[in-house]
């Protein structure tokens, strides 16, 4: 959501004349988006003003954008003189005025409140898009479970209308986009047209013709429909991928973390997919060490990952963010079990990957090429099944959808071959 946001944001100073640049020591402004989600990625922060501070030029506007201002702007720009302007995730439409009133102005700026108007309605069009491109159809969180900032940042629940989706799905199509990746913190929450769920706005993206595969993150699983499971069996553009985070697989933590699922529930959830799409991938994300979580508990979670059998995952280590239900719980967990918990979790959930990944070897299927690879003479792309794939192919190919042969596997990536194309 992020890489997404500041997208958006580069669009936005695009119509006022600005061009982007990755040069700290060339730009007349330089924007930092930051993430609050863990007390780590909050703590980046300071480390990369610093280094902003000794590259830039000296007139050039420091801006921070981004969560860690929804939660801390005030405490930021006290902490650090070198901010000018500091703006939350619910108004980047207004960047480019706030930059005009600086320059006009020269005081200091804090933009960190929640505007009546949506930000989507002011923020241009993209004109330029990556092969595989973002769309925020869904922003805010009104689940709150007990750990997490995400309500607190972002907001409420907003779902976009699948009109303006659409819109903006043609024009990063036209921009050459061939995937697109629709995004929400809630995305399967999406309600952007009434009686209509995140399936039908798939089925509905699908028919654009230059549009090759869709994919969707981050779903939350008791609000999973079965008419979106579907579109995993009749939408052949739509990815036979799903991030489905459960956190823990014990139901007293997922209660005390205020998840409105049992493990049961999810694991029936897991199997529907998989009754409609039998190679479908499935990950996760996973907290180990939440306040009180036992021995037992934890292991409760190694059985479940042991029965679902995940592609890839990400986990973490609670972290206590100011202002959460769980920050305040007793029974904190020391940094050492959780460390120790997260080390295993993790040995086990890269065993799986590596499994999962060692099974293709021999096979094909359609890789869009992203990025250039390491070595000259590769590049590099996601398989259909989200595995980071490296194809031996010239420069000219990036951007295209190629067909491939797996010839090697790590638990990482994939090595493939071009068959043709
Ligand atoms: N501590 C650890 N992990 C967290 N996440 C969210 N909040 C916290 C926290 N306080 C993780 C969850 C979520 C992912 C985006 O980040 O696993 O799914
Ligand atoms: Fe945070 Fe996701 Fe829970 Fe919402 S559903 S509160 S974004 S972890």
């Amino acid at each position: 959501m992020n890489v997404y946001d500041s997208a958006r944001m580069r669009d936005a100073l695009a119509v006022h004349g600005f061009t982007e640049t990755d040069s700290v020591a060339k730009a007349d402004v330089v924007l930092l988006n930051t993430c609050h989600i863990r007390e780590k990625a909050s703590e980046k922060l300071f480390s990369e003003l610093g280094r902003i501070a000794r590259e830039k030029k000296k007139s050039a506007l420091v801006v921070v954008a981004g969560c860690v201002v929804q939660a801390d702007g005030a405490e930021i720009l006290r902490r650090s003189q070198l901010i000018d302007i500091a703006i939350g995730p619910q108004n980047y439409h207004l960047l480019p005025e706030l930059i005009e009133r600086h320059n006009r102005q020269k005081g200091r700026i804090l933009k960190a409140d929640f505007p009546a108007e949506s930000k989507f309605d002011f923020l241009p069009t993209p004109q330029k898009s990556a092969a595989a491109a973002f769309l925020a159809v869904q922003e805010g969180c009104d689940h709150f479970c007990s750990y997490c900032v995400v309500p607190y940042t972002r907001g409420c629940e907003y779902s976009r209308p699948s009109s303006e989706i659409i819109k903006e799905a043609k024009a990063l199509v036209k921009a050459g986009a061939k995937e697109i990746m629709l995004l929400g913190q809630n995305v399967n929450g999406w309600h952007g047209d009434k009686g209509k769920d995140l399936g039908d706005l798939i089925r509905e993206l699908a028919k654009l013709r230059g549009l090759k595969r869709i994919r969707y993150t981050t779903s939350y699983p008791s609000e999973m429909t079965q008419n979106l499971i579907n579109a995993h069996q009749d939408t052949p553009k739509l990815m036979p991928y799903i991030h489905l985070p459960i956190q823990a697989g014990s139901n007293r933590v997922l209660k005390a973390m205020n998840r409105q699922y049992t493990v049961e529930q999810y694991e029936k959830i897991v199997a529907a997919f998989r009754k409609v799409r039998p190679d479908i991938a499935i990950s996760s994300d996973f907290i180990v060490g939440f306040p009180g979580e036992t021995e037992a508990e934890f292991e409760e979670t190694m059985e479940l990952v042991k029965r679902v059998g995940y592609a890839s995952s990400y986990s973490f280590k609670f972290s206590a963010r100011p202002g959460t239900p769980a920050s305040l719980m007793k029974d904190q967990i020391s940094e050492d079990v959780k460390t120790k918990r997260l080390m295993k979790l993790q040995a086990l959930l890269l065993k799986q990957q590596k499994a999962f990944n060692e099974s293709f070897i021999g096979k094909e299927f359609d890789v869009l090429l992203t990025e250039k690879g390491k070595e000259r003479g590769q590049l590099l792309g996601y398989s259909p099944y989200m595995q980071g794939t490296i194809v031996k192919a010239p420069t000219k190919m990036l951007g295209e959808i190629v067909h491939v042969k797996v010839v090697a596997a790590s638990a990482t990536a994939l090595k493939a071959e071009l068959l043709k194309g």
